[in-house]
């Protein structure tokens, strides 16, 4: 039996939030088709925040509306708080992107409040969406390393895992690490834990990965989350990205990196690599943007595409 692995696209979402210049609606969605032609079918459409923190997000139920036409797509958004919960509810989203930090600083930064206000109130609207039926998603930032506190110790991070899962028994729960800073070895570790400890009910792994590149470590850890037996990887094309509130953290690790390293191990990801290429290409290029990732300058990829 072929394995498979699920790629959930962030590139519309962690890949553009940071970027300056407003990124014009239309080419948002000229990013978001290419990458469904590309065979991506789980993406960040984008988030239901403050258009002050992130101005870059807001127009993300435009963005939505027209990404939810795309058949087959699974649209994810985030929420932080009621009112981002509020909205997504309405947008018609097929899965809510609840999320918090595993460190008190990197939390307030980012949402301004304590760790238990966040979880107190995403608690509440992990009941009301799952009694809607919604699929929903909950991102803990900062599970490796914290912008501000460093090192996460590893019995920190796994607390706030297990606090997440004991929430509701299907509910992804995926494991960040914002900064780029995690190392394989700490990969393999946590999230072998989590993958170990809190399998969905019917057995399958319910633990997604989210990483970043910033150390050059991005490939080398999302093959050690998919080694500890994870099968749901964050990245985005271009190896755009980044968090405003995480200083000093780059792009996400790159989707065309990721693909060709479950290509070259065998791993089904549904992904049509010239058409990933050309996705890549644009979102390098949209301007104010920091692509990165290797497999965009390799002649030998693009004479394989
Ligand atoms: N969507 C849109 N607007 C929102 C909002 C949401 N989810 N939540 C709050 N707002 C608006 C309020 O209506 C209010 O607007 P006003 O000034 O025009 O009255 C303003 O934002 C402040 O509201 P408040 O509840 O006091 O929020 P805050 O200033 O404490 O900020 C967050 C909290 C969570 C809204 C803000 O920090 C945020 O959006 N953070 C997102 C960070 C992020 O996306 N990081 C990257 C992803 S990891
Ligand atoms: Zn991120």
């Amino acid at each position: 039996m072929t394995a498979h692995a699920t790629i959930s696209e962030v590139a519309p979402r962690d890949g553009l939030q940071s970027i300056g210049p407003f990124v014009p609606t239309e080419a948002k969605l000229v990013l978001v088709r290419a990458l469904y032609e590309a065979g991506l079918r789980r993406m960040e459409i984008g988030s239901f925040v403050s258009p002050k923190a992130i101005p870059q997000m807001a127009d993300t139920a435009e963005v939505l509306a027209q990404a939810l036409a795309l058949d087959g797509l699974e649209c994810t958004v985030l929420v932080p708080n009621r009112k981002g919960f509020e909205l997504a509810m309405a947008s018609g989203a097929q899965r809510l992107g609840l999320f918090m930090s595993a460190t008190e600083s990197h939390n307030r930064a980012n949402v301004n409040r304590s760790r238990a206000e966040s979880f107190a109130d995403l608690a509440g609207m992990v009941r009301e969406a799952t009694a809607a039926s919604r699929r929903l998603r909950f991102n803990l930032s900062c599970c490796f390393h914290c912008p501000f506190e460093g090192v996460v110790p590893e019995a920190d991070a796994l607390d706030w895992v297990e606090r997440a899962v004991s929430l509701d028994p299907w509910m992804e729960v995926s494991i960040c690490d914002t900064t780029g800073n995690a190392a394989p070895d700490q990969v393999a570790r946590v999230v072998g834990h989590a993958v170990r400890a809190w399998p969905a009910p019917d057995g399958s792994c319910r633990i997604a990965f989210h990483g970043h590149d910033t150390y050059g470590m991005g490939v080398a850890n999302v093959a050690a989350a998919w080694g500890a037996g994870c099968t749901v990887i964050d990245s985005a094309a271009g190896g755009l990205g980044g968090c405003p509130f995480a200083p000093g953290a780059t792009g996400n690790v790159a989707t065309e990196d990721v693909a060709w390293l479950f290509r070259r191990m065998g791993v089904e990801t549904g992904i049509d690599w010239p058409r990933l290429l050309v996705a890549a290409d644009l979102a390098a290029a949209i301007p104010g943007g920091l692509p990165g990732g290797r497999l965009r300058a390799v002649p030998a990829a693009r004479k394989a595409a």
